[in-house]
């Protein structure tokens, strides 16, 4: 069975979404750059292994990523999992785990790279948002798009009506890619493209506000 090491920064609802999937591996431990993530009591109360590396008790990105990498590297997991987690990782800690490093963004990339996604796109009027998980690469938000989902955007939509119905695909989706990874349907080409195996493509529109 593979396994998976999960880090995080703050809610942990995305964590705990995967916790509860009964995914098919064995999730080692989850590790937080904040030690009062809410996600850590989560993981707990799951029985799962918790570790702190506190970005600010090291001198620099270089420093704080080799820490990382070698609480991560203890576990020598298949796949290590970002959900929620809040810093900007180096190029060397990226290669070093190329194929196995996974990201969920609150947006439909490229659309709404980096924060404050929904309000961004309330602000530009779009009708379709959403959210995306994708292989992470140096590029920052830009690597291989591995599955997204869309939502409509409604006209009494705020920032955080908005967000909560992003999140309840974001749980959907990232349940969804992990379970392709451990099961051996996915995963990155030599030459960074996604490959999916024995996968359904239907074909569905979503078009907002609807044709009458
Ligand atoms: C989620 O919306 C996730 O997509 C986002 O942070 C939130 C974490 O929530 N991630 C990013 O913005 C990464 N750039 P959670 O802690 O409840 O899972």
């Amino acid at each position: 069975m593979k396994s998976i090491v999960i880090l995080i920064s703050g809610r942990g609802s995305n964590l705990q979404a995967l916790l509860e999937a009964r995914l098919p591996c064995r999730i080692a431990a989850v590790i937080s750059n904040r030690a009062d993530a809410a996600g850590l009591k989560i993981a707990q109360q799951h029985g799962i292994a918790t570790h702190i590396i506190a970005h600010q008790d090291y001198s620099d990105r270089d420093a704080f990523d080799t820490a990382l990498a070698a609480s991560i590297d203890h576990y020598q997991p298949d796949l290590v999992v970002l959900a929620g987690f809040m810093r900007i990782l180096t190029a060397q800690f990226v290669a070093r785990y190329r194929g196995r490093l996974i990201n969920i963004h609150p947006s439909l990339l490229p659309a709404y790279s980096g924060l404050d996604t929904h309000r961004r796109a309330l602000h530009d009027g779009v009708k379709i948002h959403g959210c995306t998980v994708h292989f992470v690469t140096d590029d920052l938000d830009h690597g291989p798009i591995i599955i997204q989902a869309a939502v409509p955007v409604l006209m009494n939509d705020t920032a955080a009506t908005l967000a909560a119905r992003v999140l309840h695909q974001e749980h959907r989706i990232y349940v969804q890619a992990i379970r392709w990874f451990c099961n051996g349907h996915l995963s990155l080409s030599a030459q960074g493209k996604v490959l999916l195996q024995r996968i359904e493509q239907p074909g569905c529109t979503l078009i907002m506000p609807g044709l009458e």
